[in-house]
């Protein structure tokens, strides 16, 4: 930063911070908000708190739209604070309503806690293998049934 006279005395802080890519003529990327699941809960519309919602893993703050949901308020308030994918996609919202739902997104969950890849398929899930002497073959359990 540094202060530069313009006309008769007017000094006008000038920020010549080094920036390459604005020189390439590119715009920097914004780095994305984190929320975690946690915190969004907290935002469940009640007692004055934001409204809050979870979809496919971003997350939106839906506070100022409420009121004009044209289903009422209460579908909104009543999912405050939640995970709605689920919820959101079988209300059968047309494009409008996911345009307009991109408008109030202001971050997304970390990483670790995302459910989607980044091309938008779910993730699936890490079931833990059942340890070895656990398995029980169909041979062991007839064998057991015929011992008695
Ligand atoms: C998360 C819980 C939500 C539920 C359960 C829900 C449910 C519904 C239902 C049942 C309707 C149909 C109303 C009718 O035809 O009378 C509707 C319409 C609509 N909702 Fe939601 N909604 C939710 C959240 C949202 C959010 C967060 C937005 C946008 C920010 C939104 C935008 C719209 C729009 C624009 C319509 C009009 C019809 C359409 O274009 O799909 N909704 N919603």
């Amino acid at each position: 930063m540094f202060a530069r006279q313009i006309g008769s005395g007017t000094l006008v802080n000038v920020n010549c911070a080094w920036k390459p890519w604005s020189r390439l003529g590119l715009t920097k990327m914004a780095e994305v908000q984190r929320y975690s699941r946690a915190e969004v809960a907290t935002k469940n519309g009640k007692n004055g708190a934001p409204v809050w919602i979870i979809y496919k893993d971003s997350v939106y703050d839906c506070t100022k739209y409420v009121d004009e949901h044209p289903g009422g308020p209460e579908l909104v308030t009543d999912e405050a604070g939640t995970d709605t994918t689920k919820v959101f996609q079988e209300a059968g919202h047309t494009s409008d309503a996911y345009t307009i739902l991109a408008k109030y997104k202001i971050g997304e969950l970390p990483e670790e806690e995302k459910h989607y890849d980044a091309n938008g398929k779910k993730k699936k899930k890490v079931v833990a293998a059942k340890p070895e002497g656990e398995k029980r073959s169909c041979l062991n359990i007839v064998t057991c049934g015929l011992l008695g």
